[in-house]
């Protein structure tokens, strides 16, 4: 298999922005995705605890566990891609103290990522600072922080009051100044979005935050079509995957019920006298060797 690793050096994540260059990301849970997704040229694959509710069957992302997440990323990173990979820190993986905040990004960084990210600032920002100072590349991540959606009131767009937005700001200045590399910016209004990363030196990456952020991420399942129901304002479906998918197992179901699966094509062959020997063998009750 080609080797496509020459990963992106993470000063050039900075370099992007101030170069003006529009930094993409997606989220991926599996080797062949990641595949794709550097084919495809992305620049960084987040290994998102947003698996949750796309790949694990949970509701929301708060029940994924550091066992789930390490899986998820090393099966991603086994792909070699040339995107950076960044793994997502589960709720619970890093709130109660900075020693489990650096063991945690540690498991991720050796089941393969470039780097974690975690969501909220306040007390979090002593777990980036922590984690930066173990040597691992963190992703901030602010706004409308999943995680936390009860006390946020819901999964709803966030900064829409001056003071929220205010605190926003104050608070990504937190994480930057902590060391973040990049901060997720996620369901904010775009000129919040807009606002904040003009006031930042490092790269914000919106979900929902407008086009004046300085990259963009969606989810891959709503990005290619494979979650069809309700989505969020902000998500556009590039592709219908899940249409494809129905009518792939839809044509097998039928082909196999009508015969018309396997064909000749599809079956291994025996010699003739191979098969006269075993038919004479069937017949006498013998052994053929
Ligand atoms: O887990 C995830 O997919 C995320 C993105 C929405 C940024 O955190």
């Amino acid at each position: 298999m080609m080797n496509l690793r020459e990963p992106l050096p993470i000063p050039e994540v900075g370099a992007m922005k101030r170069a003006g260059t529009k930094i993409v990301m997606v989220t991926a849970y599996d080797h062949p995705s990641a595949r794709l997704a550097s084919e495809a040229g992305v620049d960084l694959i987040l290994v998102g605890d947003s698996a949750g509710n796309n790949v694990l069957g949970y509701d929301t992302t708060v029940p994924v566990t550091m066992d789930e997440a390490v899986m998820l990323t090393g099966a991603v990173a086994r792909a070699k891609p040339r995107a950076l990979v960044i793994g997502d820190m589960p709720f619970g993986s890093f709130q109660a103290s900075d020693a489990d905040a650096v063991a945690n990004a540690v498991r991720l960084v050796k089941a393969g990522a470039d780097g974690v990210k975690l969501e909220g600032a306040g007390p979090m920002v002593s777990r980036v600072r922590a984690i930066v100072g173990a040597g691992i590349p963190v992703m901030g991540h602010l706004g409308l922080t999943p995680q936390s959606a009860t006390m946020l009131g819901g999964m709803k767009a966030q900064g829409q009051t001056a003071a929220t937005a205010r605190r926003l700001l104050d608070d990504a200045r937190e994480l930057e100044s902590a060391g973040c590399f990049t901060l997720v910016l996620e369901s904010v209004p775009a000129r919040i979005g807009a606002l904040v990363s003009q006031e930042l030196r490092i790269p914000t990456i919106g979900i929902g935050a407008g086009p004046g952020c300085d990259g963009q991420v969606l989810v891959w399942h709503d990005l290619l079509g494979i979650n069809e129901g309700a989505a969020p304002r902000f998500v556009k479906r590039y592709a219908d995957v899940a249409g494809e998918i129905r009518r792939g197992l839809e044509t097998f179901a039928a082909d196999v019920r009508s015969g018309a699966y396997p064909a000749d094509e599809h079956e291994y062959k025996i010699a003739g006298e191979e098969l006269r020997a075993f038919e004479a063998d069937l017949r006498d009750g013998g052994d053929p060797s």
